[in-house]
């Protein structure tokens, strides 16, 4: 560019950022001299240039003192500005004062308190201690284990117990009977995360959260993030959730509430002059959505990007009302946002809540009765400080009113603000104003950085709350055995002790809690469940089972008379488990077809939503893409394997046509009586190598994934013509040669069969919901 050339030439002192279309000015550059830290190094995320923020870094237990970052100013100057006294320096991370304990004693007596440093508490006689004993000074700025608090013995009337004294803070109040106010207040250059005030209630809960004081350097650890939004958005998320009602004629109708749920999400990117770093910040946002929709629920999304300016990638208003967007295309309208950091030079915090407040204000236009009955949730990421359009606050109180209407107390539900602080230098006090302050709940958060949101992200769906969701799953690709077990949470190894001979091995899944599903030629009909064994989860044994049920119309023999040795027609078999089993991230069942549950998976919501319309949905294309676990000998672990499953007639004839003189007795006259349409076919080398199943891989689930965290089941693997796996398992991923082929039972075709052992409502275990129809 021709400027670029003019400007190069200027004086080097000079730099100018070319802006497209935009006057150009030229500032002087910040100053590098004396800006060293004792003990520290310091980053600059635009060089020297005005807008450029120079963060400093400490090692681990140390935090950089006075300033964490510091703004190159257009005048050239840093703000604030650096001084001698105190040099800028890094500092033992301390946690707030301990010995605020009432009717008791901590000890060690020290003026501060450092990173491992342990203190223990004891109560005065009469008085016993709740919380904990003795506490360590975290890398994060607190203090492990929950306040600790002296409580009288005896003689109490109080309705609310004793909530004691947060590290840190001063109490006044000390009186626990219903109505009684307690308010709290931090020591000076701490600030106070949680309620002010408390009241007793008659219920004898105190109202709010316990406060918590907070260092600047103060952050919440992953798991802290993980426990406090994962409650806090599962209740967002449950309103928003499909529900059962019953209708006038008592029938039962599940009523969709997807639609009614508003997500806007913005991401503050100032500080993000790497690309790296705005992938860590995308990757986020996509992890969020992605488990969100794992809750079944699939919201509306407004997705903004916001420094100087406000970057849209998904506009709310292009797909409210009756256009739902799915989850696929908002991923790849995220994927394809082009990042461009020369935009960068200030943060306008501002302008994103005003970017929300207007596509509120259209969606209450077009249609005020539907607006009135959205949950609007609003999640910021952002460090709180801006340079640009003002404080938020009043926008934020707009955006208040706009869904309040007139009526706090009604209408407060429906919306909830959550600010996630990230950077290395948070403003607390702008944010804390931003979220919503309702009881109970924690709607702002710290962070030191956006890898450590990816991994909260991740960690919301570890709660074990999250049982009835069929099939979810952590997304690890990385083929440790620990995760493949996270990644397969359903996966079962089965061994059968036989009375006579030697044990075999098969595959299955968990489809309930309280059965597996397998192959039924993984038995003989002399196989007593007892002898079963069953490998699930982390190195858990299930020993014995109540029972076997082969499929009815399975025989081995069935068709002894015209020269097939072994039928494998409806090769299914369920086990049924003596308890059910504890559902956690290395054990969950998997979803099957026609059930409500994977209704969901699926997103297919209404009442009317078939079993049809779930095979169309699994089975679009003519090829279609699955997995199956097989297990591999040489890393001693079991893999994901992929095949394509040909569905389209000639691709389904052509596939079946190789079992012809491979197996003894298949001619092409009886092809189709023996491979019937309950098979679904995989293998041979067109349009792409399959893998092939290995002997001990029988019975496992032939499976799909959706959205990336759900998987359903959509076969069960049964026969193949050719053995190319020498000693029952392969050395590696068994490739498939251009003749051999797999054989699996199609689940779609078994549903009466299923249905009526896992449907049962009338057993003593939880029954699966099928669908009508
Ligand atoms: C507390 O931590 C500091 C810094 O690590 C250390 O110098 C001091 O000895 C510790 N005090 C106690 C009582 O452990
Ligand atoms: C960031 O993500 C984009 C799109 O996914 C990719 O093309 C690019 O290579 C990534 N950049 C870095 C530095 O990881
Ligand atoms: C707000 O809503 C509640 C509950 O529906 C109602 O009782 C109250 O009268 C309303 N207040 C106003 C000011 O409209
Ligand atoms: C459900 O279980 C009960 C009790 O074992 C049994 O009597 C009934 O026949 C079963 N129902 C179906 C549909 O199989």
């Amino acid at each position: 560019m021709e400027l670029s050339v003019l400007w190069g030439l200027s004086v080097a002192l000079l730099i100018c950022p070319l802006y497209m279309g935009v006057g150009v000015l030229c500032e002087v550059t910040c100053n590098e001299e004396r800006m060293g830290m004792e003990g520290g190094s310091y980053t600059l995320t635009k060089k020297l240039e005005y807008g450029s923020i120079m963060i400093y870094h400490c090692p681990e237990g140390y935090y950089p003192h006075p300033a964490l970052t510091r703004s190159c100013l257009k005048s050239g100057t840093w703000k604030p500005p650096p001084k001698r006294r105190p040099p800028q320096q890094c500092k033992m991370i301390e946690c707030p004062n301990p010995l605020v304990l009432e009717s008791g004693s901590v000890l060690p007596v020290q003026s501060q308190y450092f990173v491992n440093n342990k203190t223990t508490y004891e109560c005065y006689s009469g008085y016993s201690l709740r919380g904990s004993a003795s506490r360590v000074c975290q890398v994060n700025g607190k203090w492990s284990g929950g306040t600790p608090i002296c409580s009288r013995d005896s003689g109490s009337e109080d309705r609310c117990a004793d909530p004691g004294i947060p590290a840190g803070a001063r109490r006044s109040g000390s009186s626990f009977g219903i109505d009684d106010i307690l308010s709290y207040r931090c020591d000076d250059s701490l600030h106070l995360l949680g309620s002010k005030t408390r009241v007793c209630q008659e219920s004898g809960q105190w109202t709010g959260t316990e406060p918590q004081c907070y260092y600047k350097h103060t952050y919440d650890t992953a798991l802290e993030v993980t426990e406090a939004f994962g409650s806090a958005i599962r209740e967002s998320l449950q309103m928003a959730a499909p529900v059962d009602d019953t209708d006038q004629e008592g029938k039962k109708i599940t009523i969709d509430k997807g639609g009614k749920l508003n997500m806007y999400i913005a991401m503050d990117i100032s500080d993000s002059i790497a690309e790296t770093d705005f992938n860590s910040s995308r990757n986020a946002v996509k992890k969020l959505i992605t488990k969100v929709s794992s809750f079944s629920v699939s919201p509306n999304y407004e997705i903004i990007f916001f420094a100087s300016d406000v970057l849209e990638v998904v506009n709310i208003i292009d797909f409210s009302g009756d256009k739902r967007k799915p989850l696929e295309k908002v991923l790849t309208d995220l994927d394809n946002f082009k990042y461009d950091a020369r935009d960068n030079v200030g943060t306008n915090l501002n302008l994103a809540f005003k970017t929300i407040l207007e596509r509120m204000a259209i969606q209450k236009l077009r249609n005020k009765m539907l607006f009135m009955e959205i949950h609007h949730v609003l999640i910021f990421f952002t460090d709180g400080a801006y340079n640009m359009g003002g404080s938020p606050e009043n926008t934020m109180d707009k955006i208040r009113d706009s869904v309040y209407m007139n009526n706090k107390t009604k209408r407060e539900k429906y919306l909830d603000v959550y600010v996630f602080g990230v950077g290395s230098d948070i403003f607390d006090e702008d944010i804390m104003p931003l979220v919503t302050k309702r009881n109970g709940e924690r709607h702002y958060f710290k962070l030191k950085n956006v890898i450590d949101l990816e991994k909260t992200f991740d960690d919301i769906i570890d709660e074990s709350q999250v049982v009835g969701v069929c099939g979810l799953h952590k997304n690890y690709d990385d083929n440790t055995p620990s995760t493949i077990r996270q990644r397969y949470p359903w996966m079962a190894r089965i061994d059968n002790m036989h009375e006579v001979g030697k044990a075999s091995k098969c595959m299955g899944s968990l489809v309930t809690r309280r059965f597996i599903l397998t192959a039924a030629h993984c038995f003989k009909f002399d196989d007593k469940a007892d002898n079963i064994r069953i490998a699930m989860g982390e190195n858990q044994v299930i020993k014995g089972a109540s029972r076997i049920i082969l499929h009815p119309d399975y025989n081995i023999n069935g068709k002894k008379n015209d020269g097939i040795n072994e039928f494998y027609d409806y090769d299914v078999a369920l086990i049924q488990l003596k308890n059910d089993v504890d559902v956690s991230i290395h054990i969950r069942p998997i979803c099957i077809p026609c059930t409500k549950e994977t209704s969901g998976a699926l997103r297919l919501v209404g009442e009317a939503i078939t079993c049809k319309q779930q095979e169309q949905l699994l089975f679009t294309n003519p090829l279609e893409e699955v997995s199956f676990i097989s297990y591999d000998k040489k890393e001693q672990m079991d893999q994901r394997s992929d095949a394509k499953l040909k569905l389209q007639d000639q691709l389904r004839d052509n596939c079946i046509e190789m079992a012809v003189n491979e197996v003894e007795g298949i001619t092409p006259l009886n092809l189709k009586d023996i491979v019937t349409d309950n098979f679904l076919c995989t293998g041979g080398r067109q349009p792409t190598r399959d893998n092939v199943a290995c002997k001990g891989d029988s019975g496992g689930a032939v499976f799909k994934d959706y959205d990336k965290h759900r998987t359903i089941q959509v076969g069960v693997i049964s026969w193949g013509t050719k053995n190319l796996c020498p000693g029952g398992n392969s050395d590696i991923k068994q490739e498939s040669s251009e003749t051999s082929r797999d054989f699996h039972i199609n689940l779609f075709k078994v549903v009466p069969f299923l249905k009526k052992y896992l449907g049962n409502d009338t057993e003593d275990y939880q029954p699966l919901e099928f669908l009508e129809n």
